[in-house]
């Protein structure tokens, strides 16, 4: 696997295998990987010819006083896990190669609506920083398909409308949460977490589960689960920053007709946010 951190040299390598007539993925990451990441690049590499991962810590997407500069960091065992799960290059580039105008001074990517929501309000700004440099990571790469993971659920919804609003000849596929065996879905962030953190930290899931098996058995008053569910997670971690059953294809609030939900959670634990969601088809 080549490592660049350099448009020139990624722009030449994409631009051969394009030539080839191959098909080529990008897997964007923050680094810090872990098995959901790898399992990105699992995906891509069955519906793609070339796997194109990046590495960026994206500093428009972190707001003030969050964890940006103290983000998890490990470049050189990032990229040995990226060789070993097949990607054919890592995509590196430094703060000023992502934003040649500085941060203040870059074309900014604003999809309304959707990312007002959810994590949105809990940080806003968030989803206007991931859609600037998801747009910006799709101009360098040029990638026919883009694959992220279900963990980010509302990311993945809110880059789905950015390319189909921008028109951009990108498939976006999703590949599913990957859990540790308690069930906790993995993330860069579950390493900030102490050993009673972690074991609180497996509420999350335990109770996304139930608030979806009641769904599944038919229970409609959805805003009861959610009280309900909210209170008992409220009981293992410090803050309960939302639980909540949408819609999956557009996060609205559901009616009682059919369709696939969604039930997501964003939970701090001490310091750490951490988010989560079980899918629930209602037939
Ligand atoms: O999901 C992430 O790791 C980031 O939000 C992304 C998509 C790489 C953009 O910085």
């Amino acid at each position: 696997m080549q490592t660049v951190s350099g448009k020139t040299v990624l722009r030449q390598a994409v631009a051969g295998w394009r030539a080839a007539g191959e098909r080529v993925a990008i897997v964007p990451t923050m680094g810090s990987l872990h098995g959901g990441h790898l399992s990105l690049v699992e995906t891509a590499r069955r519906i793609a010819d070339r796997v194109v991962a990046t590495i960026f810590v994206n500093p428009t997407q972190f707001g003030p006083g969050e964890d940006y500069a103290v983000y998890p960091r490990s470049l050189d065992s990032d990229a040995d896990k990226l060789a070993a799960a097949g990607a054919d290059l890592l995509f590196a580039p430094s703060v000023a190669a992502v934003y040649p105008f500085g941060i203040e001074q870059a074309t900014r990517v604003i999809v309304p609506g959707m990312t007002e929501r959810l994590c949105g309000a809990s940080r806003p700004g968030h989803f206007d920083g991931v859609t600037s440099v998801v747009a910006r990571l799709f101009a360098l790469v040029q990638p026919d398909v883009a694959v992220f993971g279900q963990k980010d659920f509302q990311q993945q919804l809110v880059i789905r409308r950015m390319v189909e609003d921008l028109g951009l000849p990108i498939e976006v596929a999703v590949a599913p949460i990957v859990r540790e065996a308690d069930g906790l879905a993995m993330s860069s962030r579950n390493a900030y977490l102490g050993t009673d953190e972690r074991q609180a930290a497996t509420a999350i899931y335990q109770v996304l589960t139930a608030a979806a098996e009641e769904v599944r058995c038919g229970n409609r008053d959805f805003a009861a689960i959610e009280e309900n569910a909210a209170s008992k997670l409220a009981k293992s971690v410090s803050r309960v920053e939302y639980l909540a059953i949408r819609r999956a294809d557009d996060l609205a609030p559901p009616q009682t007709g059919s369709g696939q939900l969604v039930v997501l959670a964003a939970a701090l634990i001490g310091k750490v946010r951490l988010i989560d969601n079980v899918l629930v088809d209602i037939g």
